[in-house]
């Protein structure tokens, strides 16, 4: 049957960007700076020393790309808000107003093209004032100063904006920016990964209470917070191994999600972390526990885990489980094995396999896949890119995702990652990630092949 007629009508069929990696203008009016403008300026954190400062210019030339939106048939656009940008020092009583006006005119334009506006409130720029004047994600008043940020969003764009995403990501906030060091705001610590996650969970449940609590009945809208996961298969049968897995999972996915759909961090964690794992108290749990409308999910390969063997062989930077020594496991990848420009392996049912875990873990809940996608280099010739190995990644992932859903997995969106090339944090401009080809000297912008392949997919759905 043809893969588009697997999916439900009303299906979110969307592409997805992040503030940082396409806006560029980042010092123009009025934007303060983030935590990665910053980050970009120390010498060997970013590939080639690139920064966003200009990154696709979509500041600038948004309408285009909404337009090529349109073009697509996509029905939904997730990009994220700046908090710099809406409030150069991060704090509520110093509005920009160019801010607000910027992403009006975005959400207006979305609107007028018949594409649904998602936005996610934190994508990883925090202001770099709050990490100076504050500790960053390390301080106790760092989840108030995020409720007020979102509350001026709720504000300003909740009229239009119907769905809220308010976290992305926290598990690479704390892992990748405070416990490995290759991501802002570069720290390296085996304790302050978990008190980030707190309080990324605390920031995402008190934005959730501002917008129950004052927007929610008359904007109508809903709000829910997206994070990663990767899959986890046994490496074996073996009994150990399994629990290996799960392990994995759990340190994961569960040490986010757990506290919002099950109230507590999995145990897993109290006993591999210890006191290094910042305890849920009965007043966080209530602020916590039920926080998110929907299950946002950001999900981009596969590995095998074991019971570590005592083997302290280096694992890789990106896609292995955080901090191994926790979780006294070890990850591989099995060499037949195909493999993205990041050297992620691309392995669609461990896709599927990850949405049913969720849904039985956490009681069938709605999920949005809000990231899913892949790297790789092809190039422009002849005003084409003939990305076939995109195209069969979208395929295939997509074959699983349906087959998810047949399986009874409430899975209800899919967002392409991403929209077009774009500055892939660490990697610069290496790494493409889009559906559209940018030419970074100029600007250009050019469907791949890919896009293409969607438009043909979204206009038979
Ligand atoms: C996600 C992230 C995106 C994008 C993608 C590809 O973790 O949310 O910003 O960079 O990975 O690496």
């Amino acid at each position: 049957m043809n893969l588009a007629l697997r999916f439900p009508k009303e299906f979110v069929w969307g592409t997805a960007t992040s503030s940082y990696q396409i806006e560029g203008a980042a010092d123009k009016d009025g934007r303060g700076k983030s935590i990665w403008d910053v980050f970009c300026e120390t010498p060997g954190k970013v590939s080639n020393g690139d920064s966003g400062l200009i990154a696709c210019d979509h500041y600038h030339r948004f309408e285009e790309d909404i337009q090529l939106m349109a073009q697509m048939g996509v029905k939904a656009y997730r990009f994220s808000i700046s908090w710099s940008r809406v409030l150069p020092n991060g704090m509520s009583d110093s509005i920009n107003q160019a801010g607000i006006d910027f992403y009006n005119s975005l959400i207006d334009c979305c609107i007028d093209h018949g594409i649904e506006p998602w936005a996610t409130l934190y994508h990883w720029d925090l202001p770099q004032h709050l990490e100076e004047s504050e500790g960053g994600w390390l301080s106790d008043s760092i989840s108030d100063r995020f409720a007020d940020y979102t509350e001026v969003c709720f504000n300003a764009f909740g009229d239009r904006v119907k769905r809220w995403i308010t976290i992305n990501e926290a598990w690479v906030v704390a892992i990748l920016g405070y416990g490995q060091g290759v991501f802002a705001p570069g720290h390296n610590s085996t304790s302050e990964p978990y008190i980030a996650g707190h309080n990324l969970l605390l920031a995402h449940a008190k934005a959730v209470k501002v917008y129950r609590s004052q927007f929610q009945a008359e904007q109508g809208g809903l709000i829910g917070i997206t994070n990663n996961c990767d899959w986890r298969e046994p490496l074996s049968d073996s009994a150990q191994d399994k629990a290996a897995a799960q392990r994995a999972l759990e340190f994961f996915l569960g040490w986010f999600a757990d506290p919002i759909y099950l109230g507590d961090y999995p145990e897993c964690m109290k006993t591999g972390v210890g006191e290094r794992l910042p305890l849920i108290t009965e007043e966080h749990r209530n602020l916590i526990f039920g926080s998110s409308d929907f299950f946002g999910l950001n999900h981009y390969t596969t590995m095998y885990a074991a019971e570590a063997n005592g083997d302290t062989a280096e694992q890789s930077v990106y896609g292995n489980g955080g901090l191994n020594e926790d979780q006294g496991l070890d990850l591989s990848v099995d060499d037949s094995w195909q493999t993205t420009d990041m050297q992620w392996a691309v392995v669609p049912w461990g896709c599927r396999k990850l949405l049913h875990w969720i849904a039985d873990r956490y009681g069938n809940p709605d999920i949005y896949i809000t990231e899913n996608g892949c790297a790789y280099d092809d190039e422009l010739v002849g005003g084409e890119v003939n990305d076939t190995r995109r195209v069969d990644f979208y395929a295939s992932y997509l074959e699983e995702c349906a087959n998810a859903i047949d399986g009874g997995v409430n899975l209800k969106g899919y967002f392409a990652w991403s929209f077009m090339d774009n500055f892939e944090w660490a990697s610069g401009y290496d790494k493409r990630f889009g559906i559209h080809h940018v030419d970074f000297d100029t600007g250009e912008r050019t469907p791949k092949q890919s896009a293409k392949w969607f438009r043909q997919l979204l206009s038979v759905s």
